[in-house]
């Protein structure tokens, strides 16, 4: 066979969307790097120009004008004569300290991103995940064993999880439950939004025995700890508590299918007749079209050994399957869906 090439055609295509994709990923450092030198910390309050900003962060002048006008062409700043300050998108987001804070998950990103992603040839290839080396300053490997790692992928989920808790607060008659458990409910972020939000409700998380610590001093520091009790377990193999809801949010893309519907027929059990589990992930569309899924799937696969996102459709086949009924989808946040179905 014999290729042809014509190069009338390939002029009148744009070559514009490929070269901004092939440098895609110089934009999301230049998120991440300004995130962890506090810069939008430092404009918090009011713009400054570009000396302040390097004196407050250590910027190097050689880098600073290119970086700050960098942000300002990304959406991050805005530029006014010589001073920078946030655009409302930075100043919502991405100040520490507020309760809006998504640096954390920025953070999380920056830490876990760059180093797997840097193998994918060799995932695709192989098929094998790339969990890095954690003693060469790797994230995913074995994090549980290093509490800061820990305590760092925890804050950075926790970001979501407050936006996540106040949304699913407002999702559901809360009052027709009265309780719920957080399965795999990590440090008890989002069981605490929760509580705060509907008072009436008996909380539960359910984790890793392992994660206690870090939920005792995290709910103790919230001051919900008479609030949310933690049971310890693998929900594979020990009692799931029972309650009215159960809440699985980023659990079942850690899994492969034949775990995911064990797991779904364990919480089917758990479920009080008549109450709800609520599921979210970042599910992929029937279609399979929807490119940001995919490669949050292809994350998934990079960073475990079974995970990946999974359709909905496939989800609501599992639910129906564990004894579930009238299950729904819902878009949540516009990143992640909601699926909640009645026992
Ligand atoms: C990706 S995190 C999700 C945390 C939280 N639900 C969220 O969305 O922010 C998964 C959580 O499940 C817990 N987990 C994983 N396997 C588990 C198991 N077999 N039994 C109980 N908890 C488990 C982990 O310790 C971790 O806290």
């Amino acid at each position: 066979m014999t290729l042809t090439h014509d190069p009338t055609t390939a002029a009148a295509v744009d070559p514009g969307p490929l070269v901004r994709l092939t440098i895609a990923d110089c934009a999301a450092k230049v998120l991440h790097s300004a995130v962890a030198l506090g810069v939008f910390g430092v404009l918090a309050e009011a713009p400054a120009d570009a000396d302040h900003i390097a004196a407050e962060t250590g910027l190097h002048a050689r880098m600073a004008a290119d970086f700050l006008d960098a942000l300002a062409g990304l959406g991050l700043l805005e530029r006014t004569g010589d001073r920078y300050g946030n655009t409302p998108l930075a100043q919502a987001y991405l100040v520490p300290g507020t309760s809006t804070y998504l640096g954390g998950f920025v953070e999380l990103t920056n830490e876990t991103l760059y180093g797997t992603w840097g193998r994918l040839t060799e995932a695709l290839t192989t098929g094998a995940p790339q969990h890095l080396d954690p003693d060469k300053g790797g994230f995913v490997g074995d994090k549980h064993k290093d509490p800061q790692k820990m305590k760092r992928f925890f804050a950075g989920l926790d970001a979501y999880s407050d936006r996540m808790g106040v949304e699913l607060a407002g999702r559901l008659d809360w009052s027709r439950y009265s309780s719920f458990v957080d399965l795999g409910g990590a440090r008890g972020n989002l069981a605490s939004v929760l509580v705060k939000e509907h008072p009436h409700l008996k909380a539960g998380v359910f984790d890793l025995e392992r994660t206690r610590p870090l939920f005792t001093e995290h709910v103790g520091r919230l001051g919900f700890t008479d609030r949310v009790e933690f049971t310890g377990g693998d929900f594979f193999s020990d009692d799931i508590p029972q309650a009215d809801v159960i809440v699985l949010g980023h659990i079942l893309h850690g899994f492969d299918t034949d775990r995911r519907r064990e797991l779904l027929r364990r919480v089917h059990a758990a479920v009080n007749p008549g109450g709800r589990i609520l599921v979210y992930d970042r599910m992929i569309d029937n279609d399979r079209s929807n490119a940001e899924r995919l490669l949050s799937s292809l994350h998934m696969r990079l960073v475990s050994q079974d995970g990946s996102e999974y359709r909905v459709g496939d989800l609501h086949d599992w639910l129906s399957e564990a004894g579930f009924t009238d299950a729904t989808a819902e878009p949540l946040l516009g990143t992640h869906t909601l699926v909640t179905a009645t026992r």
